[in-house]
């Protein structure tokens, strides 16, 4: 007999995303959305990015919680369900909760089986906190059904750190922001834990999406193995270059796959053919400031805000509650 430790439920739409990926792909500047990086392996390549010595979002974003933790624990107060959007290893959360003292754990990811893993690991180290593993595409539909937002009483903490942010333009990221504020209205005490990367020097920046040893260069062209797959589609990897670079004026970086030479690519039932030098848009990464990110808050309907740094004003955790 197995028992399941824990709930889960995979709302994803079978059409979540496929239509709007090969109208990305046929369009005049071709794009492919970020959240296709994360399959199994994207996952373990973006992993394997956050320990690079030149991208150091990461890291930084963890040193605030190591030296102000306890400060966010008490600003958030315990016995919260702590929601939380992309969960992927879960580690992050897994980390907060001796601190948070949280009453349940709700883990949303795009990508089940990860989650599905990352969740059995965790109910043997944390197995009196109520659990929940919910697969979907959350920024298409935050609408989760209540009975998967257990124990039902508890004030949420909805939980969005790693600067996932950043894959939104200003307007994008505004609506978004507000689905969350509304969202934090379903039940009293609703309030928001976010992590962003701040501006910084273009050459600091440029080396973060461009390091030496080429393993964002293996993560954005591992985008094209899970387009294969999905569409499918026959993009060859060896035809594509890894290009990623600081656009100051937008305040984003902008990573693309450029073609080395004239490919034709079987797109599902279509075809495209891509000149020598043509790009597929691959990620936006906006950087914002302090004062911007507080400013999106506020316009998207959160007030009280408390904000943390870490040493070089490198990256920021914002507690917001809806207003
Ligand atoms: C997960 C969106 C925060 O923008 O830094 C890392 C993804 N892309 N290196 C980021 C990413 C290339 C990352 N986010």
């Amino acid at each position: 007999m197995s028992l399941a430790p824990f709930r889960f439920a995979d709302l994803r739409q079978e059409s979540d995303g496929k239509d709007a990926l090969l109208a990305g792909l046929l369009a005049d500047r071709a794009s492919i959305p970020p959240k296709y990086f994360y399959d199994d392996l994207g996952s373990r390549l973006f992993a394997a990015i956050c320990c690079l010595p030149e991208y150091a979002l990461t890291r930084s974003e963890a040193c605030i919680f190591a030296e102000y933790g306890s400060d966010i624990a008490r600003a958030a107060g315990p016995g919260r369900l702590l929601v939380d959007l992309g969960a992927g290893d879960c580690g992050k959360a897994a980390g907060l909760f001796p601190l948070l003292d949280p009453a349940g754990y709700v883990a949303l990811d795009i990508s089940a089986d990860f989650l599905r893993d990352a969740l059995e690991r965790l109910k043997r180290r944390f197995p009196a906190l109520p659990m929940t593993g919910v697969a979907i595409d959350f920024t298409r539909s935050l609408d989760l059904p209540e009975s998967l937002l257990a124990p039902a009483a508890a004030p949420r903490l909805w939980f969005y750190p790693g600067s996932s942010i950043s894959n939104f333009t200003p307007d994008e990221a505004r609506a978004f922001l507000a689905r969350i504020a509304r969202a934090c209205t379903d039940a009293p005490g609703g309030a928001l834990l976010i992590g962003v990367d701040l501006v910084k020097d273009k050459a600091t920046l440029d080396a973060a999406y461009d390091d030496a040893l080429g393993v964002t260069a293996a993560f954005n062209l591992n985008v094209l193995n899970v387009v294969n797959r999905l569409l499918p589609a026959d993009f060859a990897v060896a035809d594509w270059r890894h290009v990623a670079f600081f656009d100051a004026a937008a305040s984003r970086i902008e990573m693309r796959l450029e073609a080395r030479r004239e490919v034709t690519v079987r797109l599902d039932a279509q075809a495209r053919r891509f000149a020598a030098g043509t790009h597929i848009l691959t990620e936006y990464s906006y950087k914002w400031t302090a004062v911007g990110f507080a400013a999106l808050l506020n316009e998207a309907g959160f007030a009280r805000l408390q904000q943390w740094q870490d040493a070089d004003g490198g990256f920021a955790l914002f507690l917001a509650e809806a207003a």
